[in-house]
């Protein structure tokens, strides 16, 4: 797994003079690198007093003839790159543009840039950085943050989302990436106005961004290494952080009579798992109140079944388990951070493949709340595998409510695109908690209706009902159909296909798995099921 980045604090005041670059060789006998002053400028040259005072008269000015002669002029997320001017104890002077034109105008006076804005900035930062990430970053936005601690420690998370990378299976790069990040990457400084202020919410970022980066790295392992059994050896890692793990096998889901889940991963050659994870951070009356439940589609890799995919792009159903990796990082995160919660994460593993005992179309199966299912489509696989989980956890543990995360239809991408991932619920409350969540995470969520009408379209001539209701509302149906296994319990469901994998890149993300659901839903934990 990739270690987060080392990042330290330390006073603004205390900055001049700067702590020279070491001269002393870093590991493997090379030369530390060079040291790089980060500032920010915001429109028309206004600088932070701190930043000021470091840079002096002097600095200043050159900044800004060098900016005239490129026409930079500080807009939000703009670069200038520069030689430092001589008596900074620094070789690079990277100028980073805060803007501040829309935030300051007439009708937005009053908003407060977003938490996200700053680990955006962060992000930006750090893609400016590169790999001679020796710096020393001076935090002082020339307009304040509304909550400078917080602000500082996003501006971290920020950073530290940016510099993730999957290069396991880049034999050739990477011995290089190592070295730079021996050598570079641990030696960022951020420095504040109040240190110890930030240093106490940093730890949350830490084990936020340990989580983006788990769910990130299963979502981008191949589905040759990363089967059902070896991802329930990864969740089983988080009983290092303290989280319980058990892991039922084929035995025990025949047992529980999980016919929908058990249908789909019948034609694969790897057996088909569920992993039930429990966080009991909950201290006080919090340890005695009913869990809160996150349940993922994990679809190791997902072919169609016998209703089969075509070629073209059929690779990207590797990440098919997305929601599933989203737990598991979400559940690395609230663990890592001791979260005061008590929380189950439950997700449903297997492989869709087509073959000689793969399910056929026409099949009918009967799922663990006895509802039984005509299987029009073997592709239409997920709210299959779903269907069982969300039935167990509501049984077993009886919770608060249940957020369940799916990379479940195309049809969602039709309607929104890579911007929002598409929010079902039956609970108007727990629904605008998870939109606010996403507008301060940056993990974008836009609602979508259910009703009646549309249930009624996943009535069948055989079962209880079928797996498809036909080309018009795909997402709406493929929801309704989990709402049949949804049992008065507060539910809200994400369909992640268009934001949990193959998103473009941000300031923030520059992988394929993007990890998407794990700030969000930490975010709505630490908002209202906490302390
Ligand atoms: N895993 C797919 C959905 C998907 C599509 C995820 C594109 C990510 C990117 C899901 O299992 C699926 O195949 N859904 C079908 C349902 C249809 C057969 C009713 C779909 O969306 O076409
Ligand atoms: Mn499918
Ligand atoms: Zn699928």
């Amino acid at each position: 797994m990739i270690e987060t980045m080392k990042i330290e604090f330390a006073a603004l005041a205390a900055l001049p003079p700067q702590t020279p670059p070491q001269d002393s060789p870093g590991p493997g006998g090379k030369a530390a690198a060079a040291r790089t002053l980060v500032i920010f400028m915001g429109k028309d040259f206004v600088f932070g007093a701190a930043t000021l005072h470091l840079i002096g008269d002097q600095g200043a000015a050159l900044v800004k003839k060098a900016a005239a002669a490129v026409k930079f002029k500080g807009k939000a997320l703009t670069a200038l790159d520069l030689i430092a001017p001589a008596g900074l104890a620094a070789e690079r002077l990277l100028v980073i543009g805060t803007g501040g034109e829309d935030l300051e105008g007439k009708t937005k006076k009053d908003m407060p840039p977003q938490p996200d804005d700053y680990a955006s900035l962060g992000g930006f930062v750090m893609g400016k950085l590169g790999k001679a990430a020796c710096a020393t970053i001076a935090f002082d936005p020339p307009r304040p943050p509304v909550d400078p601690a917080g602000a500082a420690a996003d501006f971290a998370l920020g950073m530290r989302l940016r510099d993730y990378r999957f290069d396991r299976y880049k034999t050739k790069k990477k011995d290089k990436d190592e070295d730079a990040a021996a050598k570079g990457r641990a030696d960022i400084i951020i420095a504040v106005d109040k240190p110890a202020a930030v240093r106490n919410k940093v730890k949350r970022g830490e084990a936020v961004s340990a989580g983006v980066f788990t769910a990130r790295s299963l979502v981008n392992e191949p589905a040759n290494i990363l089967y059902p059994e070896e991802f329930a050896d990864r969740a089983l890692a988080l009983k290092k952080h303290g989280v319980e793990v058990t892991v039922l096998d084929l035995a025990a889901m025949r047992e529980l009579g999980m016919g929908a889940l058990l249908g789909v991963g019948q034609g694969s050659v790897r057996e088909s798992r569920i992993v039930i994870m429990r966080w009991r951070g909950g201290k006080g009356a919090k340890a005695k109140s009913k869990p809160i439940a996150f349940v993922g589609k994990g679809v190791c890799f997902d072919t169609g079944g016998i209703s089969i995919k075509p070629a073209a792009g059929m690779e990207d159903m590797k990440g098919d388990m997305a929601g599933a990796a989203c737990v598991v990082g979400l559940m690395q995160a609230l663990a890592e951070r001791k979260a005061n919660v008590d929380v189950v994460g439950a997700i449903g593993l297997t492989e869709n493949m087509p073959g000689p005992d793969a399910q056929r179309p026409g099949d009918i199966v009967t799922s663990m709340s006895g509802q039984t299912i005509e299987v029009i489509n073997t592709d239409a696989e997920g709210r299959l595998v779903l269907a069982d989980v969300l039935w167990y956890v509501q049984d077993k543990f009886k919770p608060q409510f249940i957020v369940d995360l799916a990379t479940l239809t195309g049809a969602i991408l039709v309607a929104l695109g890579q911007e929002h991932a598409g929010l079902f619920t039956n609970n108007d409350e727990l629904g605008e908690r998870l939109i606010a969540a996403g507008k301060v995470t940056g993990e974008k969520l836009w609602r979508m209706p259910l009703g009646p009408v549309y249930d009624k379209m996943i009535d069948s001539k055989f079962a209880d009902m079928k797996n498809t209701g036909g080309r018009h509302a795909g997402s709406v149906t493929a929801a309704q159909f989990l709402q049949r296994f949804v049992n008065g319990t507060p539910w809200a469901h994400l369909d992640i296909a268009g934001t949990g994998m193959g998103s473009p890149a941000s300031e923030t993300n520059q992988s394929w798995g993007s990890g998407f659901g794990v700030r969000l839903l930490d975010r709505l934990v630490a908002d209202h099921y906490e302390g």
